[in-house]
């Protein structure tokens, strides 16, 4: 898989990697707000006001998954993943993350971020995917948030670990809605 550089704005980077991690764990997502705190206390202001808190729910799993959307509003929508003892209604973090938003009535996303806890970057699966596809253009980023990110930084790994891609690149040859749209025999 490709990767390329930030696209977003640092500030806006940062706002979604922390509430990424906010959908996992309170005390990571502490962590990170003070880490963040320290390398960039003008954006302290910014990370104190994300005030929602989410929690996966992966008692079967055992597999946590933090989702944060930013809206063309600036808004940052969370998910996290939400399991039941009948596994297939599992419901993915980034999955939470777009129905949350758009049944609020927001449709318009500029980045996406997920995070694990584990320590490569993990990418969103096939079902939300095309999920994604229906409301996020083919190139918004994409940032798969390692879950030892803060430790990365920590050591002076400036990007903590964190690889951008795209719907253009996970789903290549997509169906969407454009594709409804097209004249039929
Ligand atoms: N999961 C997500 O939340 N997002 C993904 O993209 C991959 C998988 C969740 C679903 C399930 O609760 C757990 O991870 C293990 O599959």
């Amino acid at each position: 898989m490709a990767t390329t550089n930030w696209v977003l704005a640092v500030p806006d980077q940062e706002r979604l990697v922390k509430a990424a991690f906010e959908g996992t764990s309170r005390i990571l997502a502490t962590a990170i707000a003070a880490h963040l705190a320290t390398l960039r206390p003008l954006h302290t202001h910014v990370s104190n006001h994300i005030l929602a808190k989410e929690f996966a729910y992966c008692k079967y799993s055992k597999f946590r998954v933090g989702a944060a959307l930013l809206s063309a509003g600036g808004e940052i929508i969370k998910g996290a993943n939400v399991e039941n003892a009948s596994y297939g209604g599992t419901i993915c973090a980034e999955r939470t993350a777009i129905v949350k938003a758009v049944s609020e009535g927001t449709r318009a996303f500029i980045g996406l971020a997920v995070v694990t806890d584990v320590s490569s970057p993990i990418s969103p699966c096939g079902m939300c995917r095309q999920v994604l596809r229906e409301f996020c253009t083919l190139d918004m980023p994409i940032y798969m948030v390692p879950g030892d990110y803060d430790e990365r930084v920590a050591q002076g790994i400036l990007d903590g670990g964190v690889q951008e891609t795209s719907l253009r690149e996970l789903l290549p040859y997509s169906f969407g809605p454009e594709d409804l749209e097209l004249p039929r025999k």
